[in-house]
């Protein structure tokens, strides 16, 4: 089996997004001896901006001179992605959504033919059997009922995409109301840890 895990808080340290995103790695890899694991540092590696250059090269075109090395890079995200079988994703939450580094690894991932086809009934993803874990941490409070809810353009938007892709096993462990003071802040951390060891019981 093999896991793919990708951080992408640019917080070293005291990130909590890394930290989920570590324990459901290790729980995961103590249920499953043999487990393959490859991470992806987004923070520290991070890939280019989408650039007409990538589509064109995306559907065989060479890379243009100077950029071999971010196109390599790029395809190399894919394939990892394309022999994961399961993906845990570390997401804060920056400015409502995810930071521009995750989604500059989401924009390397819709390739048209290979995560994804259009077809005469609309778009059918080609990822189903792909399990999606996201370590989703958050300031503020955001889960349903909550009144800021419709702000959430981070869970929704990662759940927008790898359904797209075809992906409808994704599973969240989030801590959210972070900066809201340190009782809230410590629910949130328990309710993460208890979401982990319930996944990783799964
Ligand atoms: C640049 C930046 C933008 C942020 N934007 C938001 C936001 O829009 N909403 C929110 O609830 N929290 C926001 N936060 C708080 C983070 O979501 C929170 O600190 C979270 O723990 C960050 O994840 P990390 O600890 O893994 O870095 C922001 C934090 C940073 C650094």
């Amino acid at each position: 089996m093999n896991l793919l895990h990708i951080d992408s808080s640019i917080l070293h340290g005291d990130s909590v997004s890394r930290d989920l995103s570590a324990q459901v790695v290790a729980a995961l890899a103590a249920r499953h001896p043999g487990l393959q694991v490859k991470h992806l540092d987004l923070a520290t590696t991070p890939l280019g901006h989408l650039t007409q250059a990538h589509l064109a090269a995306q559907q065989g075109a060479p890379a243009p001179a100077g950029q071999e090395g971010d196109l390599a890079a790029g395809q190399q995200a894919l394939a990892d992605f394309l022999a994961a079988d399961v993906v845990v994703i570390g997401a804060p939450m920056y400015n409502f959504g995810v930071p521009s580094q995750l989604k500059a690894w989401l924009d390397r991932l819709a390739v048209a033919g290979q995560t994804f086809r259009y077809g005469e009934q609309g778009p059918v993803g080609l990822c189903g059997g792909k399990k999606v874990i996201v370590a989703s941490s958050r300031g503020g409070q955001f889960s349903d009922g909550s009144p800021l809810a419709a702000m959430d353009h981070q869970e929704a938007h990662l759940r927008a995409f790898f359904g797209f892709l075809g992906i409808q096993d994704l599973s969240v462990v989030r801590a959210e109301g972070l900066a809201m003071g340190p009782a809230v802040r410590e629910q949130a951390l328990a309710s993460a840890q208890a979401r982990i060891a319930e996944l990783a019981a799964a």
